[in-house]
């Protein structure tokens, strides 16, 4: 199997199961998952909070220097829990609203060049599945094992819908499809480590597999790798 300091990175757009599959898969390799996408989230929101306009370069260089991020190991089926200066701010960061705010921002230089470094330090003792939208391209491009999580616009959406549902969140199907389809154009159009496949990642369509197929599927590439 992997070396027990080995990363495995996740990318994929948003809806693609990438948190689910990654929370899983680490488990079975009893490495540490690392939610990339909550950092960008938490960020998104103490800018918001603070009403900092990303474009004024002082105020942003300000904020991202008070901000100390931390990622707590979810128990079992549970959501990284993330503390902005030691705030949980876990539930806040978890809705559509965010993610589009976390999408906005993630394509500032000031915020990505932050987050990497930050992931990276996470990363150095390996043993992590990474996942987020440039984890095998930019963050950690020597990974033992890259994946590319994708599946049907529509399928995203329905999923998106159904686990903000279980979360006391009505939110119409339309309105998530927009969402889905704008941070899709957003992340892999943007200049800096657009969400796009690795030139060795091996692409995982799961549109028509339940998650535990899915994790089945990336342990036997994984397996095979390694041989
Ligand atoms: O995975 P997520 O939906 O929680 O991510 C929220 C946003 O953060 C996503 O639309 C783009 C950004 N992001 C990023 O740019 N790079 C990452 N590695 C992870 C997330």
């Amino acid at each position: 199997m992997l070396d027990a300091k080995a990363i495995v990175t996740i990318d994929g757009p948003s809806g693609a199961g990438k948190s689910t599959i990654s929370r899983g898969l680490a488990a079975k390799l009893h490495f540490t998952y690392l939610d990339t996408g909550a950092m960008y989230r938490a960020v998104g929101l103490a800018l918001k909070r603070q009403s900092i306009d990303p474009a004024d370069t002082a105020s942003l260089k300000k904020c991202l220097a008070a901000i100390e991020l931390t990622l707590v190991a979810p128990d079992g089926d549970d959501d990284v829990r993330v503390l902005l200066n030691g705030e949980d701010v876990s539930q806040a960061i978890r809705t559509p609203e965010m993610g589009l705010v976390a999408s906005r921002v993630s394509a500032n230089p000031l915020v990505r060049e932050k987050l990497t470094a930050l992931q990276r330090q996470l990363g150095e003792k390996g043993g992590i599945v990474a996942e987020g939208r440039d984890m095998g391209t930019v963050v950690f491009p020597g990974a033992a094992c890259k994946f590319f999580l994708n599946a049907s616009a529509e399928e995203r959406a329905r999923r998106r819908q159904k686990q903000l549902a279980e979360k006391g969140q009505t939110v119409e199907y339309q309105e998530i499809m927009d969402q889905i389809s704008k941070r899709d154009y957003d992340d892999s159009r943007r200049q800096l480590a657009p969400l796009k496949p690795a030139v060795d990642a091996i692409l995982v369509d799961s549109s028509s597999m339940d998650p535990e197929a899915v994790i089945d599927c990336m342990l036997a590439s994984i397996a095979k790798s390694a041989r």
